[in-house]
């Protein structure tokens, strides 16, 4: 019922974050930017760069790190979708206590699509792996990555994986190395989608109807000012 970039551009601006930098392909950043304009009218900042070719989301650090100069960023796809109670405070306590990473995980069906985060018995992260054959557990990491400024540097250090992508899971893995990694596991009471393929799209814009529907609350909802 919204352009599908409104759903994780609310989730930052109703989590209190205010300068967001929309990274896209050369060819929809002026799409992006009728669409969005300034961020004036939600009370923010919206600037735009480009992602030439599609070589990672671990790239965006790169493409950013002028503009952060030198700033913690908070990284968010533009295909994940976050609902359920108190996410913006939660991703605003997380913002504010951050001490290195902090990612958020949810267990899903089929952990093989995604990086996938497994725990001790003490819920602490032992290991992240991208997309394994054989997941260590059904802990996705979810789209959403709040990171300190050492971010940039870990990016910079990076090899191209066999994919031929700067892989987001590197830098977490190195988070990881230094005892600096935290997972904020978000129970079954929240919904999170990710909408990367047509059928997971389809399944998104269904549980936004029904959602909407059943509890009068708006998914997304980015309030002028
Ligand atoms: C990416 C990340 C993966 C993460 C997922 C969340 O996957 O590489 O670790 O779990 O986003 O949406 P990709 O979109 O590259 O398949």
């Amino acid at each position: 019922n919204q352009p599908m970039i409104y759903y994780p551009v609310s989730t930052l601006i109703n989590s209190g974050v205010k300068d967001i930098m929309i990274i896209s392909t050369p060819l929809d950043q002026v799409l992006f930017q009728r669409l969005l304009g300034d961020g004036s009218q939600w009370g923010v900042n919206f600037e735009y760069e480009i992602q030439e070719k599609p070589e990672g989301i671990a790239q965006s650090l790169l493409i950013a790190s002028p503009w952060l100069n030198g700033s913690p960023p908070v990284l968010i796809l533009g295909d994940n979708l976050f609902f359920g109670p108190d996410i913006y405070s939660k991703v605003n306590n997380a913002l504010i206590s951050n001490n290195g990473a902090t990612l958020f995980g949810y267990k899903v069906d089929d952990p093989e699509r995604f990086g996938v985060v497994e725990f001790d018995n003490n819920n602490q992260a032992i290991s992240i792996e991208e997309k394994p054959k054989l997941p260590k557990s059904n802990w996705a990491v979810t789209g959403l990555y709040i990171f300190n400024e050492k971010a940039v540097s870990y990016a910079k250090g990076l090899k191209k994986s066999d994919r031929g992508e700067y892989e987001i899971t590197d830098i977490n893995k190195l988070y990881l190395k230094e005892g600096e990694l935290k997972v904020v596991l978000l129970d079954s009471g929240y919904s999170w989608l990710d909408t990367g393929t047509h059928d997971s799209l389809l399944k998104a814009s269904n549980f936004v109807k029904d959602t909407e529907l059943k509890s009068g609350i708006k998914v997304a909802e980015l309030k002028k000012v």
